[in-house]
């Protein structure tokens, strides 16, 4: 094992930031036992996606600021590599910790592993199997060369073990983006986002869309007609994401029904009352599938796949395809949906960093071949890896 005194985690887009803190949170709790530096690499930097989480989350100053900013898939991802290098050689941290599935994660995932850094991914395992996904490719390269992966969902131990990352690598920490959400719930409870925004608490629609796949595609104006119909059944609120705002612009469409509510994003505590206070949610963003299902509000997803089936098995969230025609159905599903039951999985309880950085203090495995192909089958004839909580760290 390699010890462990100075772990680094590198953040980078919104998504990024609720999912880091509560790490940041854990290790100031021990504050004797490791060294914790934060890089943030800008990939996302107007105030209300970037600093205003920051603030809220109590993450504090990053140690390192690489500016980054917008661009291509390939421009985005090489300027991270490129400036958190130096970074790297110079710190040379016992592990980086990464989260979540954007170009900023895959970009130092990278670069810390051809310099011997071990790197830790938050979030691992998750799949859609759709490779258009530029998310999906940045999660398969990232657990390939993570050392410690760091589970929050039984299914993601079998995807892992499927691409023959060694189960011993695995561990079933929970969700740290669901500890943020408990570590603020009573600061959320004293924000009446829905109110603030003129709409009756448990009365209106909250939407989130932005991925390439709709807001960059012709399918846009679809939606955007779809909602606009919606809004004169139910008022709906929706933060635009700058991708969605800079695509409507560019294709010369915009809402008319006096229902809709058009704003701009929203910080972590503002965004998460005008959730928990919602009739429904839809969205095509991963996090929002998980908070709903946590605050049991009923989600529809704008999709055809999900990385995050669990929140379907158990949760409120129901895949409507990336369908913009099914958006008319949203009001007569979310009174469907009234009443019925939904769990939270095992590990969305508040106490996934603890484990994470549990786990970390034990220190990092050195590199080994991984079991040959057929040991995950014996392995799982015997049960072990397909359950949630075999492996090193266990859920209580
Ligand atoms: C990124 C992530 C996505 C995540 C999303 C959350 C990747 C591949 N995608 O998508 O997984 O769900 O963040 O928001 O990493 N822009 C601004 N201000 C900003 C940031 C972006 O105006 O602070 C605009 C720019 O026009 C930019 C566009 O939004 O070109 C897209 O930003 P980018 O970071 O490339 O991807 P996201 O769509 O935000």
């Amino acid at each position: 094992m390699r010890p462990v005194r100075h772990v680094m985690s590198v953040v980078g887009a919104r998504p990024n930031f609720m999912k880091t803190a509560p790490v940041i949170a854990a290790f100031a709790r021990r504050p004797d036992a490791v060294r914790h530096t934060l890089v943030h690499t800008g990939q996302h930097y107007d105030a209300v996606m970037s600093r205003v989480f920051l603030e809220e989350l109590g993450v504090g100053t990053p140690d390192h600021m690489l500016d980054v900013g917008s661009g291509a898939h390939g421009a985005q991802t090489a300027r991270v590599m490129e400036r958190i290098e130096p970074i790297l050689e110079r710190e040379r941290p016992d592990v980086l910790l990464v989260p979540g599935d954007v170009n900023s994660t895959v970009a130092a995932a990278l670069v810390a592993s051809k310099l011997d850094i071990p790197v830790g991914h938050i979030e691992a395992g998750l799949r859609s199997y759709d490779r258009s996904m530029p998310e999906e490719i940045n999660r398969i390269l990232t657990d390939q060369i993570s050392s410690l992966l760091f589970i929050h969902s039984p299914e993601a131990r079998d995807n892992l073990l499927r691409e023959g990352i060694d189960g011993h690598r695995v561990h079933a920490v929970g969700n740290t983006m669901i500890d943020t959400l408990v570590a603020m719930r009573a600061r959320i409870r004293e924000i009446d986002a829905a109110t603030a925004h003129g709409v009756t608490p448990g009365a209106y629609l909250v939407v989130t869309l932005h991925r390439p796949a709709l807001v960059d595609s012709a399918m846009l104006v679809a939606a955007v007609a779809a909602l606009d119909r919606v809004a004169a059944e139910i008022p709906v609120v929706f933060p635009i994401h700058p991708r969605t705002a800079n695509a409507m612009r560019r294709q010369g469409l915009a809402f008319s029904a006096p229902g809709m509510r058009l704003i701009e994003p929203l910080g972590y505590l503002e965004f998460l009352s005008l959730l928990e206070h919602a009739a429904g949610a839809l969205t095509d963003s991963g996090g929002i599938q998980e908070e709903a299902t946590y605050l049991g509000v009923p989600c529809f997803t704008l999709r055809d796949n999900t990385e995050r089936p669990v929140t379907c098995e158990l949760g409120t969230n129901v895949l409507l395809g990336l369908a913009p025609e099914r958006i008319g159905e949203v009001p007569a599903l979310i009174e469907a949906a009234r009443g019925r039951p939904a769990a939270v999985p095992p590990g969305w309880d508040g106490a996934a960093a603890e484990r994470l950085v549990d786990v970390l203090e034990a220190g990092v495995p050195e590199w080994a071949p991984p079991p040959a192909p057929g040991a995950h089958a014996v392995a799982a004839a015997d049960g072990r890896p397909a359950r949630f909580g075999a492996g090193v760290a266990r859920l209580p």
